[in-house]
């Protein structure tokens, strides 16, 4: 199950986990909107099943929850992946802006954890790959709120781990660096702040397309069966801080 697979970075961990042999359940706020990437993971010789989904409204989640388990009679894996953001100075943010990236981020990654998880400890078996962001560990200007709900994201993913652990559910957090998608593409766009970025980050790009697959199959699978309540970094290494130390490249 991939939540928020109508675009970006969930279309990428649906198809990896349909690759490695999943059959899907995905969500978006508008169902129609799933129709497309449905196809393709067909044409790969899965299921996929589309589910109507906001994360703001509880009672979206539980109905969304038992639509799931209906669908496939089981949810072994979920990917907490729909999320949004509100890039501006921490002076002009709102309480419009705050709640509106809490509430999706963390009350939502919450919520459907808790719905799906419920399921999960019944079966006694569960993946939980929580979405993070690099912001789970540092801070960036322009992003309060954000930073603040993926830090939440990474501690609440070792509380349910330690939580649901006995239950032979795992919980850790993916935390992608900087992926071009719907929601940062004004930034790509500007080509100084492209140039940049690559400077910061070790590998000296920003993540492309499969640059996830490896690590949502892992935290999805029995490869990863003694991991849990961990963060795994996909970020090109930024997350080292990438600050020059020397006088010679700067
Ligand atoms: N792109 C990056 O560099 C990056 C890096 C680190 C972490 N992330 C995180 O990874 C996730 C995906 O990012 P993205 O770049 O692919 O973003 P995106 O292109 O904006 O896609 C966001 C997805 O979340 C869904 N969504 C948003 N609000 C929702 C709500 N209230 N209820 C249910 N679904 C909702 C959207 O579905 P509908 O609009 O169809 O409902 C969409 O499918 C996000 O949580 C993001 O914060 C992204």
């Amino acid at each position: 199950m991939v939540t928020g697979a109508s675009r970006g970075l969930g279309q990428q961990f649906g198809r990896a986990l349909a690759k490695a042999g999943a059959d899907l359940i995905v969500t978006s706020r508008k169902r129609d909107d799933l129709a497309p990437f449905c196809r393709e993971i067909e044409t790969l010789g899965r299921d996929a099943a589309p589910i109507q989904l906001d994360v703001r409204e509880k009672a979206s989640i539980d109905r969304f929850a038992d639509e799931a388990v209906a669908a496939f009679g089981k949810v072994d894996i979920l990917v907490n992946n729909a999320g949004c953001n509100a890039r501006k100075p921490a002076l002009d943010v709102t309480w419009d802006d705050w709640n509106l990236v809490l509430d999706t981020n963390l009350r939502g990654t919450f919520f459907v954890a808790q719905a799906i998880g419920r399921h999960m400890i019944e079966h006694e078996y569960g993946r939980i790959v929580n979405i993070g962001s690099v912001t789970s560990v540092m801070g960036y200007a322009g992003l309060a709120p954000y930073c603040a709900s993926r830090g939440g994201v990474k501690q609440l993913t070792m509380s349910l781990a330690d939580d649901w652990g006995r239950h032979g559910v795992t919980v850790n957090c993916l935390a992608p660096g900087w992926f071009r998608t719907e929601q940062n593409k004004m930034l790509y766009e500007n080509e100084r702040w492209v140039e940049y970025l690559k400077d910061r980050i070790p590998l000296k790009r920003p993540g492309l397309p499969g640059d996830l697959e490896g690590a949502v199959v892992f935290l999805a699978s029995d490869a990863s069966a003694y991991v849990t309540g961990q963060t795994l970094l996909v970020d090109g290494g930024i997350s080292t801080g990438a600050t020059k130390a020397t006088l010679d490249e700067v």
